[in-house]
């Protein structure tokens, strides 16, 4: 496989399967992991899993992506999507593309939900199709990384 690409999960996303299903559905975030790779190996995509619920960790990831040989990022920042000024910026101090997904409809939920202050940095946001966002942000991945 020749590509490489990131999919990282913010905070409180390692409690899928537990947490709000009305929202998040009843998978576990591993559970959908798994199928997320099937479906990046069908696209001959190495897929790299992280998840923190530490904002650093976040913002070193996308630092470094590129000298490890990736080639995009799948990012589901979590809630630090409405206020992480940092992550913004780290999305703009590399090269690397960064499509921001969401497991939920953000605009059919709270207000607070409503903005996203890193979807600016990103090639693009997809919201509201539970893991299929995944889905839909590696097909468009893969897209830009084959037209690179
Ligand atoms: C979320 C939406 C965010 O508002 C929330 O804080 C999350 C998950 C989603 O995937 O729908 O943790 O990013």
């Amino acid at each position: 496989m020749n590509k490489k690409i990131y999919i990282i999960n913010g905070p409180n996303l390692n409690m899928l399967g537990k947490r709000e299903p009305i929202y998040y559905g009843n998978e576990t975030l591993d559970e959908i992991n798994k199928q997320i790779k099937l479906k990046a190996t069908e696209l001959n995509i190495e897929a790299e899993f992280f998840q923190s619920n530490y904002e650093g960790d976040i913002i070193s990831l996308i630092h470094t992506a590129e000298e490890k040989g990736c080639d995009g990022i799948i990012l589901n920042a979590a809630a630090f999507t409405h206020y992480s000024i940092a992550i913004h910026d780290a999305v703009t101090s590399v090269d690397t593309p960064v499509i921001e997904v969401h497991l939920s409809n953000l605009h059919k939920r709270e207000e607070f939900r409503h903005k996203s202050v890193i979807a600016r940095a990103c090639v693009g946001q997809i919201s509201g199709f539970g893991k299929n966002s995944y889905i839909l942000a590696l097909y468009a991945l893969d897209d830009i990384i084959n037209n690179k």
